[in-house]
């Protein structure tokens, strides 16, 4: 085999395990929010200087660093791919303890205390389950009302408070 094929072959692998771990683990693979459609998620949930957001499944992190852009104070994400984590620690190092990255599944772990909202681009099996895992964790959240933005599927029963183009936004 020539090294061109080895070369190939690495990267085929790198890019199957760092889109892959999420689905492997139950959830979404590993597909980016393009920039323009973060932004308008972000004008619809109104995200400002008051708010903590967390994105359950935060990928390469441009969530959280678009949310700091539109003035939030924090933002966290979990990712449950360690290779993906790892990667948006290093591009978000600069913004410093305004960002957060948890290697961790996030259905195993409980929110920031201070969270007030939740970005969700998750299959419809993960979304079957976000009523139930929100609701127990509501019990330590300081936040009276949590704005959930979900981005292209949908919380089964739950009204939609507003949409645009494929985001749509609950409250619990
Ligand atoms: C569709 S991508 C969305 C990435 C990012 N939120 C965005 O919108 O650009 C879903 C991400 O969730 C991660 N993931 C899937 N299940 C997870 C879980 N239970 N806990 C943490 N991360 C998870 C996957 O590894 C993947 O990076």
């Amino acid at each position: 085999m020539t090294i061109f094929v080895w070369v190939f072959c690495v990267i085929a692998g790198l890019i199957i395990v760092v889109m892959g771990i999420g689905v492997l683990c139950g959830g979404a693979p590993f597909v980016p929010t393009r920039r323009e459609w973060i932004d308008e998620a972000l004008k619809l949930a109104q995200v400002g200087k008051n708010d903590v957001l967390v994105d359950l499944g935060s990928g390469n992190g441009e969530v959280l660093r678009m949310a700091i852009k539109h003035g939030a104070k924090r933002a966290v994400g979990y990712e449950i791919n360690p290779l993906l984590a790892c990667w948006s620690r290093v591009r978000l190092k600069k913004l410093g303890e305004k960002i957060e990255i948890r290697s961790k599944d996030f259905f195993r772990t409980n929110l920031p205390n201070d969270t007030t909202v939740i970005y969700l681009f998750q299959v419809d099996k993960v979304l079957k389950k976000i009523p139930e895992f929100l609701l127990q964790q509501k019990a330590h959240l300081k936040a009276a009302k949590l704005r959930v933005i979900v981005f292209g599927f949908k919380i089964p029963d739950r009204e939609v408070i507003r949409e645009s183009n494929g985001m749509r936004l609950y409250e619990f």
